[in-house]
């Protein structure tokens, strides 16, 4: 018996552990209710009575150490931090990471620059807060000009001279108080309207504002520039067509309709049928926008047009509700994955 314990021991004392889950599979092993140290307690009942206090007090120091033994290991891990520390394990495949996707309208926006790009147009950016001047004075909205009311406005509660900007026009005006000509620039940026939420309407949108001011720049070089940017857009047969139009900043203002991608021009559900689909606002630059921006309209003249990204993009991709772009779902967003 003295033997067993002395043997239990030695093992016992020189018993090593990887892990904590190790440290509890030894305490199992020793010190449960079938575990070997205990089993040497069973066996103290057939002990020689007068043996019995040599072999008892062996028998206690045994399971003292072994409790002792145990602790100590189990206090070695959680001093390095614990389970996951130890048990880190380098060599197990990594968990599949998932990869997002770039959003769609960022996708079309890279497209519009792109576009552009390769005819010279530069990027330029503006604050969303703006001011009267920068989002309508300046844009020749005079003060009480029914024109106002065709943006529904949001305006600071406290000053109302600062609003969320309706339209990147104003960076129109930025730009143009801040260089000299020849400018030839696009505006990419968020826009904000007190409308209400639906499939076609939201408060929050996008849009890409163009500018080109030089000298003898015509309503031809609008048009081709367009036409350029339509081909390009949508595809090799697109056609354009202007509509006359108004906007304060701009004389002569049009708005610009393209072939329906869907149909051909022949009539369908997205085009409700006329072949033809609007995609943006443009024109000559009004003098008085030049004018109040100090560019001299006696010298030079310009054109300036401004469309919607979710718009172009709903036609692109045949996304028929615009509130998708919004709601972070993966299942829509997925589908963009690999475009750029
Ligand atoms: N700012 C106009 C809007 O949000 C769009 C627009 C129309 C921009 C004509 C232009 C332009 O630059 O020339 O409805």
């Amino acid at each position: 018996m003295i033997d067993r314990i002395n043997r239990l021991a030695s093992e016992i004392e020189a018993i090593k552990a990887g892990s904590l889950e190790e440290v509890e599979h030894l305490r199992l092993k020793y010190l449960s209710k079938k575990g070997l140290v205990s089993a040497l307690f069973d066996d103290f009942k057939g002990v020689a009575p007068e043996m019995k206090r040599e072999v008892g007090q062996l028998l206690n120091d045994l399971k003292n150490k072994t409790h002792q033994k145990i602790d100590e290991l189990k206090s070695g891990f959680e001093a390095v931090g614990g389970a996951s520390a130890v048990t880190l394990d380098l060599t197990r495949p990594a968990n599949n990471a998932q990869p997002g996707s770039r959003h769609p309208l960022s996708i079309v926006r890279n497209q519009i620059i792109d576009i552009f790009a390769r005819i010279g147009f530069t990027v330029a950016d503006g604050p969303e807060i703006e001011d009267d001047w920068h989002n309508f004075s300046a844009l020749n909205f005079t003060a009480d000009h029914p024109a106002r009311d065709m943006q529904d406005t949001f305006f600071i509660a406290t000053n109302p001279d600062i609003l969320l900007r309706t339209h990147t026009s104003s960076v129109q005006i930025r730009t143009m108080e801040a260089t000299k000509p020849p400018i030839r620039m696009i505006f990419p940026g968020r826009v904000f309207r007190n409308e209400a939420i639906s499939a076609r309407a939201h408060c929050i949108f996008h849009q890409v504002e163009g500018l080109y001011i030089d000298k003898h720049v015509s309503f031809a070089d609008l048009k081709q520039t367009l036409m350029y940017f339509a081909k390009e857009m949508f595809g090799e047969n697109t056609k354009i067509r202007l509509r006359p139009s108004y906007f304060p900043f701009t004389e002569p203002s049009g708005e610009m309709d393209v072939s329906c991608l869907i149909c051909g021009g022949e009539g369908c559900n997205i085009c409700k049928y006329t072949g033809w689909v609007e995609i943006l606002g443009c024109g000559m630059v009004d003098p008085n926008a030049l004018d109040n921006c100090g560019i001299d309209s006696q010298i030079y003249t310009g054109f300036a047009f401004g469309m919607g990204i979710e718009r172009i993009t709903m036609l692109k991709y045949q996304i028929k509700d615009l509130r998708l772009f919004y709601e972070n779902d993966v299942r829509f967003l997925r589908q963009f994955a690999g475009a750029f």
